[in-house]
């Protein structure tokens, strides 16, 4: 093959603000772009008019599948710079040379509605980022709550389909105003947390560059040495944490359903460029039972006043997608792309994700080769002996294309651990299979429910019963109001008895306790004074 050609082949952007003739797919000039090809100026269009037939299929096939969460989304390009090396906590490469700067892609989103939906809506926003590093793909796929609504994967399409509108009649497009969301509300407590979240402020940001970000569950860092810790993920916003507020957000939604797209891709046409710095909780792994939550469960959050958040570096967004489509549709997180350093632990939420994102995207992009896709790849040399497949992107040279082989002189060999090849934590493992989780961690429901409550100010409490009583307000069913409120009785009798008077439902009887006012017995903190 001419080198011309190879670079051809290789090439992946086209500009299409360069004058140039109009060609079609395989490179002929067309001479005419208005009328179909006819026989005789008022006769029977034709079958030959290869122009037309191409232009039209390619438009009848334009769309892809849209994800089946976190479908309307907004990508920007951005850059990664560590302050200080992390070496003492992890041997990832973009983790401990201080000052070391690594592209990044973030897409924004919001989980229930669809693509058209609008950007203000009451609901949880993702914060999906790459790091194109030196080691490969890091994707850190988080949201803008610390929290998550279940513990157990298994779980995970119930909730999105009692989330998401009604299965009969596709109504409402709102995350939680209807019977479906609070019916599963009161009967998955485990819930109870995150839907305090959802509630409060958190759920309508003011801005995409005015929210927290969060990895939401615990991962694990290894050093060189071998030595884990667990840790948390964090994005802190330079500008702070801003919320609109319920009636603003339903004006907005309005009469600009485009409010958050538009207002972080202007602000970086202007050159003021957002910032966010990435923080880290850290706790030892010989700590791991000393706390009264659970470590592995992504529906506790680790209170910051006990275990602060260390700010290692910055991430500044500097950059606008030139071809939304192609970066920001395309784009394929995954939590499972990982580097050396980073590890997984047996949060069993984070499991479950770690075979849902593939899977879903074999569907999104119609067969394996995504990855090739110019905004997946990575920016370091890589070479397998992965080969063909729909929509295969590259000329692979050589002719093998098999493990240990003796023909070529370059062929893809295993890297052992010592020269940065990934190696997986020897984390011990024991027990009997079964499908229970330990019941006195992860049963706590209500306890950090609560200390999210305690935790706001009067006006945030008051918006947050509001929104408890617009929302379960908009079911169908008494039951399922009676019910929601029941569960809101274990939080805190107040927030019960205000969402029952203003919806007409019943309050129980009795206040019931929940575990929220033990203490600590490692660190001895008293939660009824927490806050986050
Ligand atoms: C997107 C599954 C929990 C954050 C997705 C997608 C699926 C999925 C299928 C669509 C991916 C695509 O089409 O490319 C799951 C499952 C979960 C889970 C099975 C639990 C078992 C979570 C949690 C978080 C999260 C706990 C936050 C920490 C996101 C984000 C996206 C996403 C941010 C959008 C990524 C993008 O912008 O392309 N999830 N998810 N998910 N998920 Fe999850």
């Amino acid at each position: 093959m001419s080198k011309k050609k190879d670079e051809l082949n290789q090439r992946d952007t086209i500009d299409h603000t360069q004058d140039a003739p109009l060609r079609t797919n395989h490179g002929l000039p067309i001479s005419d772009d208005e009328h179909d090809l006819t026989a005789g100026e008022r006769g029977p269009t034709l079958m030959q008019d290869f122009h037309f037939r191409e232009k039209m299929t390619h438009f009848d096939h334009e769309r892809i599948p849209e994800r089946v969460v976190h479908a309307r989304g907004f990508g920007v390009h951005g850059e990664f710079e560590l302050y200080e090396s992390l070496e003492k906590y992890t041997k990832a490469k973009f983790l401990t040379e201080p000052g070391k700067k690594t592209p990044t892609f973030t897409r924004f989103s919001t989980v229930a509605g669809n693509r058209g939906h609008s950007d203000t809506a009451r609901d949880t926003r993702g914060f999906a980022t790459k790091f194109y590093t030196e080691e490969g793909n890091f994707d850190l796929v988080g949201n803008n709550m610390p929290v998550f609504f279940i513990h157990d994967a298994v779980k995970f399409p119930d909730v999105v389909h009692a989330v998401k509108p009604e299965q009969h009649n596709e109504i409402p497009q709102a995350t939680a105003a209807h019977d479906t969301f609070w019916d599963w509300y009161s009967q998955n407590t485990e819930s109870a947390h995150m839907v305090m979240w959802l509630m409060s402020d958190r759920a309508i940001p003011r801005s995409y560059r005015m929210m927290e970000g969060f990895g939401v569950h615990t991962f694990r860092l290894v050093n060189a040495e071998g030595k884990a810790h667990f840790i948390k993920f964090h994005w802190k916003p330079k500008l702070g944490t801003h919320q609109l507020i319920w009636d603003e957000s339903q004006m907005v939604m309005g009469k600009d359903p485009d409010f958050h797209r538009k207002d972080i891709w202007e602000n970086i046409e202007m050159g003021n460029y957002p910032e966010f710095e990435l923080g880290l909780q850290i706790i030892p792994e010989e700590d791991e039972f000393k706390f009264d939550f659970d470590v592995l469960d992504p529906t506790k959050l680790w209170p910051e006043e006990d275990i602060p958040v260390q700010l290692v570096g910055k991430m500044t967004f500097n950059r606008n997608v030139d071809y939304y489509f192609g970066e920001t549709e395309q784009v394929a997180f995954h939590p499972g792309h990982i580097v050396p350093g980073i590890d997984f632990t047996n949060d069993p939420l984070l499991q479950g994700r770690l075979f849902s994102y593939t899977d879903t995207q074999l569907n999104r992009f119609n067969g394996p080769n995504f990855q090739q896709i110019p905004i997946n790849r990575p920016m370091c040399p890589f070479s397998n002996n992965q080969r063909d497949g729909f929509n295969q992107m590259y000329i692979h040279k050589g002719p093998t294309a098999h493990h240990k082989n003796r023909m070529n002189n370059n062929q893809p060999a295993p890297l052992p651990p010592e020269q940065g090849g990934y190696e997986h934590y020897p984390e011990t493992v024991e027990g009997k299979i079964g499908q229970k989780r330990p019941t006195q961690s992860f049963d706590d429901h209500f306890s950090q429910a609560k200390m999210f409550l305690n935790s706001l100010s009067e006006h945030e409490k008051q918006h947050l019963f509001d929104a408890y009583s617009f929302e379960i307000g908009k079911c169908k069913s008494m039951d399922v109001k009676n019910n929601a409120v029941a569960v809101l009785n274990k939080i805190d009798r107040g927030l019960a008895e205000y969402v029952a008077g203003k919806i007409g439902a019943t309050v129980p009887e009795q206040v019931e306790a929940s575990t929220y006012d033990k203490k600590s017995p490692a660190l001895g903190i008293d939660h009824t004074t927490s806050s986050l």
